[in-house]
């Protein structure tokens, strides 16, 4: 809660703690402290609605975990975290660092309370840093100093975009968005991406969700798998492809998950 209040002392131009926001309303979800009774009222609302909300985005960041431990064996040492969030336990650094202490991590969010949470765990971290920016400004993220000072694109990086892709709305463009980054990136690099979809249910059941999340400072959009599959084109994709999180590399001894909202995410490498 101190945070919080200091966020909001910091950043208070930007920060409306009585409308829910999607990435403190995900920080609940995950069992979080870095949200406002208006997010927690929009989350527990958001679960009602539409049951399995919160297994979604636990499940999400198991498999963020995974990827990251998947990358570091393929030898990547510097990663690009989009739309990091709030940080829980088990961030992009510190399973990177565990193993590698000269990993290199740069998150990107835009949200100021997810900003300054990261700013304090990632004091006296000389190997990570948070841009507070937004991911739809590709040059002036990919030319900013902590991306310049701690990761060199001319070298094999991870690139991280779990569940940012469904707040990016057509208008804005994520196929481009996605190919963007991708043209930045140097051969051998990898693309993870994960996103929900409801599109197999039917408008009735997922309406309530969407209420929810329309009257949130970022509305979310929802995508088909062949949909995020299209963002992988050209790409080598990793086996199994673009599956349910819960089915990619689960860790031995994992009891299987039954995901109700399909929360979808690949990985693949770039030739
Ligand atoms: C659902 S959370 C996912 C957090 C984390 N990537 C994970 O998977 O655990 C989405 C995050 O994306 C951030 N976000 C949404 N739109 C963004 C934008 N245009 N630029 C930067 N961050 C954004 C939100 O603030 C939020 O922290």
């Amino acid at each position: 809660m101190v945070l919080v209040v200091e966020a909001m002392t910091l950043h208070a131009h930007e920060l409306d703690p009585h409308r829910p926001n999607p990435a403190r309303m995900y920080d609940y979800y995950l069992g979080g402290f870095h949200n406002f009774e208006a997010d927690r009222e929009a989350a527990e609302a958001a679960e009602i609605a539409f049951p399995g909300v919160k297994a979604a985005a636990r499940a999400n960041r198991d498999f963020l975990r995974r990827v990251v431990r998947y990358m570091i064996g393929q030898g990547i040492d510097q990663f690009l975290d989009l739309g990091s969030g709030v940080p829980t336990v088990g961030n992009v650094h510190e399973i990177a660092q565990a193993v590698n202490p000269d990993a290199r991590v740069v998150y990107v969010d835009s949200e100021p309370v997810a900003v300054h949470a990261s700013e304090t765990l990632l004091a006296g971290n000389s190997g990570a840093a948070i841009l507070h920016a937004d991911i739809r400004h590709v040059d002036a993220i990919l030319n900013a100093p902590q991306v310049e000072r701690l990761l060199d694109l001319t070298r094999p990086l991870g690139l991280i975009m779990a569940s940012v892709l469904p707040h990016i709305p057509e208008s804005d463009d994520p196929d481009r968005l996605v190919a963007r980054y991708l043209a930045a990136l140097a051969p051998g690099s990898f693309l993870m991406i994960s996103h929900g979809s409801v599109d197999d249910f039917d408008d009735t059941e997922t309406d309530g969700i969407y209420k929810l999340y329309r009257a949130s400072t970022s509305p979310i959009t929802s995508r088909t798998r062949e949909r995020i599959a299209s963002w992988f084109d050209g790409l080598e994709l990793v086996e199994p492809g673009v599956v349910v999180v819960t089915h990619w590399h689960p860790d031995t001894g994992d009891a299987p998950v039954k995901l109700r909202l399909p929360h979808y995410g690949a990985v693949a490498r770039v030739p």
